[in-house]
């Protein structure tokens, strides 16, 4: 690895963002790199929670009594309830509960939320002051080893990240959240007190990554690494949506791709995407651009926080390209970060994505996207940005709406099937 930069800084995400405008009549996009909270596996964690963990013994008895039942959150677009082009979860917070609407985000470890004192975030904070169970961590805590730039002020635990084009600092903390029914007490998070930029989510986020610190490994003995999720139509105005936490009443009849681990970059879902098919045509993509490869980065991603599916340039390109020539005869034009638009109607082709050991067909919703007239309408997917950095594709949100999606990470694979959830 000679080049450090290349893994610290962020890029691994890409996110577009449309503007708050819920269609994409006036909207602009926008590219973002997101970079992951945690620095890459230390070693130091895994011990850590080896300590921690051997402590709670008593708890896991108790907590694994809990889990017999099914924990169901429900989930919204938070476009025109927070104005952001994320999906949101209730999270209450401390004692008595303070609720938050956490956007999702499987490509994070950590949560933070604005808090009482930050300078920059928006209006809803959670008003630590206001909680009797809130902890903020001192300097020595093994915690504070885990995050990105920690640094001790007045003898807390202080840290920073770049999340899109924004930074934020904060305190770590502890508390206790509820998302379904069950308390997680003395999760850990980071409480906000300085944000910059425009593009964090205004009430936080939930990390649900792989990697130790997410709500995944926070709640191990809850959850058992194991979660799935419906997303609503992006213009959905209501919690139709549903995050389900555990094991238990996961769906038995699903498609499953084996995840792939990527020791660089813990918190990330990795899956083998072999080919991609529109219509019933394979199309030509070369290898070297679907390949996984955890020194560079490369290979393929599931993600909840990206809006837009990204493909490396020739991918993308060569998927466009049959995209395309099944519209010979009309006129085609790009409108922001899209570059295939049309004015006729589009009634096909579906779209296949094909991973090892399952096919997933996408249904016209979850590929084109129409302007507020109507008038036109646009395949929702980009090129990965021109950049050393674009190694990655990532499948997004828009491309999952209506399907459940389930993380299995102790049987390590993902799996799929249709739902419709609107
Ligand atoms: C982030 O933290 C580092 C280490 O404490 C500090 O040097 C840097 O100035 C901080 N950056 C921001 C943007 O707060
Ligand atoms: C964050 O830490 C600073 C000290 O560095 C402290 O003054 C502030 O009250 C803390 N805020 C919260 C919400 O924990
Ligand atoms: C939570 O943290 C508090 C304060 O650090 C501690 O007293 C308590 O024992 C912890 N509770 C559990 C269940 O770990
Ligand atoms: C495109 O236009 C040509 C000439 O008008 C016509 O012969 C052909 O059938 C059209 N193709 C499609 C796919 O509509
Ligand atoms: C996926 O589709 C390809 C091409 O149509 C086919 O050869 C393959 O058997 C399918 N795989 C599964 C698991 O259905």
């Amino acid at each position: 690895m000679s080049n450090p930069l290349f893994f610290s800084s962020l890029l691994i995400l890409l996110s577009l963002s449309l503007s708050l405008s819920p269609s994409l009549g006036a909207s602009d996009l926008k590219v973002y790199g997101l970079s992951s909270p945690f620095s890459p596996t230390k070693g130091m964690w895994e011990k850590n929670v080896g300590e921690i963990s051997a402590k709670d013994d008593a708890r896991l008895i108790y907590l694994g009594s809990l889990v017999a039942r099914k924990s169901n959150v429900p989930i919204a677009s938070g476009r025109q309830i927070i104005q952001s082009a994320t999906y949101v979860v209730r999270v209450t917070v401390g004692t008595p509960p303070q609720t938050m609407l956490m956007a999702m985000d499987t490509s994070s470890d950590t949560a933070w939320m604005p808090c009482d004192g930050c300078v920059g975030c928006s209006a809803n904070v959670f008003v630590s002051a206001n909680s009797n169970t809130y902890k903020s961590y001192g300097c020595d805590a093994p915690q504070c080893k885990q995050v990105t730039n920690p640094s001790c002020a007045a003898g807390v635990c202080s840290f920073n990240l770049t999340y899109g084009g924004s930074t934020v600092a904060a305190n770590l903390s502890q508390d206790t959240i509820i998302l379904a029914k069950d308390p997680i007490v003395n999760y850990s998070f980071g409480c906000l007190q300085r944000v910059t930029g425009n593009s964090v989510p205004p009430q936080g986020i939930i990390g649900l990554g792989r990697g130790p610190t997410s709500l995944l490994s926070q709640s191990q003995s809850l959850y058992q690494s194991t979660f799935s999720y419906c997303l609503p139509n992006f213009k959905s105005l209501s919690f139709s949506g549903s995050l389900r936490l555990g094991p238990v009443a996961q769906p038995k009849k699903i498609k499953y791709t084996p995840l792939l681990k990527n020791p660089r970059r813990s918190s990330l879902y990795y899956v083998n995407l072999i080919g991609i098919s529109v219509g019933r045509k394979l199309v030509d993509i070369p290898p070297s651009a679907l390949a996984f490869n955890p020194t560079t980065g490369s290979g393929t991603i599931f993600d909840s926080g990206t809006v837009f599916t990204r493909l490396v340039a020739p991918a993308y390109n060569a998927v466009r390209d049959e995209f395309r020539n099944r519209f010979k005869n009309a006129t085609v034009s790009s409108l922001g970060g899209f570059d295939t638009c049309y004015t006729v109607p589009i009634l096909g082709p579906t779209m296949t994505f094909h991973f090892t050991g399952m096919n997933v067909t996408l249904p016209l919703d979850n590929m084109l996207i129409h302007s507020t007239s109507g008038s036109l309408t646009c395949l929702a997917m980009a090129a990965a940005p021109d950049n050393v950095n674009s190694v990655l594709n990532v499948i997004a949100n828009m491309q999952q709406m209506n399907h459940r999606v389930l993380f299995d990470v102790p049987n390590s694979r993902l799996g799929i099937s249709r739902e419709v959830c609107t």
